[in-house]
């Protein structure tokens, strides 16, 4: 079975400020950090660094080719990856002195995917491969149609969730990575009650399995009536980008791995954890060792 993550790949430049600007301020930094980032890049990262064998598809500009000597020092395949003559994504980020971050997205090669380059891509995998995609690149639906006429299993974090997502066929969905705010939106229901999220996305999707990531309360999966738990560690939070992406990662390889739906919950929450703890996204994603 081959593993390949359909998404973004992003430059991160990471602000590190008093608070988060408001409108007409400018205010100074105390640090900038350049990093390699995009959803789609962290989740291969973390992908590899847990021990699986993953491909990466997207698309870059020239000044994102650091970006793919990093996937590939850490194992990521990326020859599936699209040069083009634009720019690469980028995220600019500000981190505040509480920690919590503000995030806006260019979205570069990675908004500039086109029909047939999916096609060109979805051809290389097969009937029970298992295809990770993510909400920041072009053409979604007509990927996961391809994916999904091709037999392709399909993982999918809405993320950043728009209204634009509830026009994807997500039918083909087999497992949902959502946060409590994506979910909520998902569920129509209250953030707050995050069971009552779940129940209501697992009768919205019988056929999938829900994962429903809540920050410090933890991370909750669903699939028809079983429900399994797991609590985050306790630890110092430095920097919680791409928390999401090493869960996601960590979890989809310790299943792969055969660990139980619990095991691989409380696997993804410790390397979550651990990369909240260190600075950047891709970067501080922990390898397999720190976790297993
Ligand atoms: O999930 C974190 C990622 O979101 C960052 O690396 C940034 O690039 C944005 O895509």
């Amino acid at each position: 079975m081959k593993i390949l993550v359909f998404g973004s790949i992003n430059i991160d430049l990471t602000f590190f400020v008093d608070h988060l600007v408001t409108p007409g301020e400018t205010i100074a930094s105390t640090g900038l950090l350049k990093s390699a980032g995009g959803k789609g890049a962290n989740q291969a990262a973390a992908l590899a660094k847990a021990g699986l064998p993953v491909y990466m598809a997207g698309k870059i500009g020239a000044d994102g080719e650091f970006l793919l000597t990093l996937l590939n020092s850490y194992g990521v395949n990326t020859d599936q990856v699209i040069r083009y003559e634009g720019a690469t994504g980028q995220a600019i980020i500000q981190i505040d002195k509480n920690r919590q971050n503000g995030i806006f997205l260019f979205g570069g090669g990675n908004r500039a995917v086109t029909a047939e380059e999916i096609h060109a891509v979805i051809e290389v995998f097969d009937r029970g491969d298992l295809i990770v995609l993510q909400n920041e690149i072009s053409h979604l639906g007509e990927i996961m149609k391809a994916a999904g006429r091709r037999g392709l299993r399909i993982c999918f974090n809405p993320s950043p969730y728009t209204q634009a997502v509830e026009e994807l066929p997500l039918d083909l969905v087999d497992l949902f990575f959502v946060n409590e705010i994506e979910g909520a939106a998902m569920a129509s229901a209250p953030a707050e009650a995050l069971p009552a999220v779940l129940d209501k996305l697992t009768g919205r999707f019988p056929r999938a399995e829900i994962i429903l990531t809540a920050g410090k309360e933890g991370a909750y999966y669903g699939s028809g009536k079983i429900r399994e738990q797991a609590a985050v560690l306790d630890v110092p939070v430095v920097d919680t980008v791409g928390a999401g992406d090493t869960f996601t990662g960590y979890f989809i390889a310790a299943r792969c791995k055969n660990l139980s739906v619990g095991d691989a919950m409380r696997a993804a929450s410790k390397a979550a954890s651990l990369a909240v703890s260190r600075k950047g996204a891709m970067e501080a994603i922990p390898l397999a060792g720190e976790v297993f």
